[in-house]
Order: structure tokens, then C-alpha cells, then sequence
């Protein structure tokens, strides 16, 4: 670090509003400034899953104080913003309006510019604000609710290459499914990661989907994760007919231990054979801990470099909005216009708009 050069570096002010997580952050190059986030989780928790009506209502009330609460952690006006970056997809249409509102208010507001990147870039991109510049190249696993992705990042602001994505149902979206298959809230993830620790990863040996040799030859880094999901509930209605009780912890435990096991797997596989060292790990489900520690035990008997976000950076939030928006501004990219649209379905190889 030279001394001076922090200040020098624009302020970025991030929104991120794809889902049911209300974020701003602030970031000045790859230093977080504040993060503040408001979720709309238990408003969704009596249906089951995320209402996209319900969440842009919670986003449109939840915005102004959450910028509030965003200038106050940061000690900093909104005149002092430089920037303005806003996840523009993927995600819920009427949600991610609501943030690109704001944000389109905010820079026509301060006459600054505005940048409407890509959720996904955004979950890789925010390991710079605990570990510094992302190496080049670097593979990425990204492992949300809604997706589940191997990538191949060259630039995390223009130059990202998709070896391989699961083809059925995302790794977010299993946990989700199996926990509620097991009898435990939405979201599922979290509550699957705190069950299992109390069970037993080898007691049933669920299917590892897409790793058998003819796999490996046509979807070499990709993930199937519905017939896991299908395999767990056959299990538990089995157990269940026959009338016995269900062994949740097991259960929960063997599961997190198949996902876990052939994400990491695909993951280090395709840095060896890309030749690359370093991988990034990005999205809600990296939360999980045995995600978390399978991924350095591989990754360090294969030699290579791990990098994962701590937990709070993994879910969504603004500062990774925030991050990305550092680092575009920093490459120099053109800022998006004020007529801005939202995708629903942006891919993740495009990053700014
Ligand atoms: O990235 P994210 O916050 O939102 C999306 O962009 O989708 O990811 C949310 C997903 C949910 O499926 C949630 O169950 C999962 O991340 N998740 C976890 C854990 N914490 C959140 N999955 C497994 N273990 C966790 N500890
Ligand atoms: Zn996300």
C-alpha cells in the first residue's frame, strides 16, 4: 500500500436489489467503507420461497434508510460519492427496478456517473475487499440460489469465460429443496449447514451427479444437482413408509456432502486443466461450511490458491455492487446510460452495461 494513494481513489456507492436483500455499500478502490443491508427473508418465509412482489415492495421501503444507515457507517456525504454502480441483473425484474431507480436518481442527482453491472461478477468481485486485486487468471466457483457457475475470469470487468454451469437446478436452490424436504425453514441453506453438523457425512451415500466417465466427456465442469435432490427425497419417503424415524442431521450432513464434494471436485479439476493456480469462491450457498473447508483441504493438496469471501460478503449485498463498481471505474469502462434497463437473465459474461 503507498500511503496517499487511498484517498485519491473514487468513491463508489454500490446498490444491490435482485432478490430480497436491500444493499448499499460504499467502496474507495478496494477499501469497504460501509455495508448495509436490509433482507425481506421472513416476509418470504411463510411461503416457502422468495415472493418477487413482496421483495420489491420491501426493497422500495427499505432503500432510503438503508442508504442512511450507508452514509453513517462510511462518515460520508452522499456529495462525496463519485460513482454510482447497481446490480442490473440477473434477478427478480420488479426488484432489481427498484434498485436501478435508485440508483439512476442518485447519479442524475449528484451528476455522477453510473455503472449497471452484473450480480454474478459482483459476488467474485467483492473477494477484493478482503484480499486485494484478483489475480489474472483466476477460476471462480459461484454457487448462489440462483445459480451455480465455473468460470473462467481473465478480467472481472470485461473478460469472464463460463466453462461450466449446473444444467438442471442451482446448488442454492437444492439446499432449499432438501431442507424442506427435511421439515426446515426457507431459507434452507444455512439451516442444512447448522443441522449437519451434528450428523454424520458418511452415512448415506448420495449420487454425485454428472461424474460418471460418459459425463465427464460431454459435461466435464458442469453439475446436475436435481437428481440429488430427487435421490434425498426418495430416501426420506422410504425411511418414512417403512416407519421409522428420519435421521435429519445424517441426512442434512450426506447431502451437504455430495454438493459439496462435486462442486470442489469440478472446480479444482478445471484449474488444472486450465493451468491455473488461483481459484475464487463467490455466491450465498459459499456460506456453507463444509463447502468452505472441502475447498481449502483440495485446493491445498493440489496447490492451489484459495480465496473465499468471509461469510457476510458471500450473501448478497452492496458492497460487492460496490467492489465490481471499483474496479470498472478503475479499468476505465464507459458508463451505462441514464435509459438503463434491467435483465432478469443477464449472463455472466456480460459484466457492465
Ligand atoms: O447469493 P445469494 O445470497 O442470493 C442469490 O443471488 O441467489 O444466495 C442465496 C442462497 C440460498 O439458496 C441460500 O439457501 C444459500 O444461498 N445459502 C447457503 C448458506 N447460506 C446461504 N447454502 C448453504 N449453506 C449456507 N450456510
Ligand atoms: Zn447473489
Amino acid at each position: 500500500m503507498t500511503g496517499q494513494r487511498p484517498t485519491a481513489e473514487p468513491l463508489v456507492l454500490g446498490i444491490e436489489s435482485s432478490c430480497d436483500e436491500t444493499g448499499v455499500g460504499l467502496v474507495r478502490g478496494t477499501t469497504l467503507l460501509a455495508d448495509a443491508v436490509a433482507t425481506s427473508v421472513d416476509e418470504h418465509a411463510r411461503f416457502g420461497g422468495v415472493v418477487p412482489e413482496v421483495a420489491s415492495r420491501a426493497h422500495l421501503e427499505a432503500m432510503a434508510p438503508t442508504l442512511e444507515r450507508a452514509w453513517a457507517q462510511a462518515g460520508v456525504r452522499p456529495t462525496d460519492v463519485d460513482a454510482v454502480a447497481v446490480t442490473r441483473g440477473p434477478g427478480l425484474a420488479g426488484a432489481l427496478t427498484v434498485g436501478v431507480g435508485a440508483a439512476k436518481a442518485l447519479a442524475l442527482a449528484l451528476g455522477v456517473p453510473l455503472y449497471g453491472v452484473n450480480h454474478l461478477a459482483a459476488h467474485v468481485a467483492v473477494d477484493v475487499l478482503e484480499h486485494g486485486p484478483l489475480p489474472r487468471p483466476t477460476a471462480a466457483l459461484l454457487v448462489s440460489g440462483g445459480h451455480t457457475s465455473l468460470l473462467l475470469v481473465r478480467d472481472i470487468t470485461c473478460d469472464v469465460e463460463q466453462l461450466g454451469t449446473t444444467i438442471d437446478d442451482a446448488a442454492g436452490e437444492a439446499f432449499d429443496k432438501v431442507a424442506r424436504v427435511l421439515g426446515l425453514p426457507f431459507p434452507g441453506g444455512p439451516q442444512i449447514d447448522r443441522t449437519a453438523a451434528a450428523g454424520d457425512p458418511q452415512a448415506i451415500r448420495f449420487p454425485r451427479g454428472l461424474t460418471a466417465p460418459h459425463d465427464m466427456r460431454e459435461h466435464r465442469y458442469d453439475w446436475s444437482f436435481s437428481g440429488l435432490k430427487t435421490a434425498v427425497a426418495r430416501w426420506v419417503e422410504r425411511r418414512l413408509a417403512a416407519g421409522q424415524d428420519v435421521p435429519v442431521a445424517d441426512v442434512a450432513a450426506s447431502f451437504q456432502e455430495a454438493v459439496a464434494d462435486v462442486l470442489t471436485r469440478k472446480a479444482v479439476l478445471a484449474c488444472r486443466e486450465h493451468g491455473v493456480d488461483h481459484l475464487v469462491m463467490g455466491g450465498g450457498a459459499v456460506a456453507n461450511s463444509r463447502l468452505r473447508s472441502l475447498a481449502a483441504e483440495r485446493c491445498r493438496e493440489a496447490g492451489i490458491d484459495l480465496r473465499i469471501p468471509r461469510r457476510d460478503l458471500c450473501t448478497d449485498n452492496g458492497a460487492m455492487v460496490a467492489a465490481l463498481g471499483a474496479q470498472v471505474v478503475a479499468a476505465g469502462h464507459a458508463p451505462s446510460p441514464l435509459d438503463l434497463s434491467v435483465d432478469s437473465s443477464l449472463p455472466v459474461t456480460s459484466i457492465v452495461a
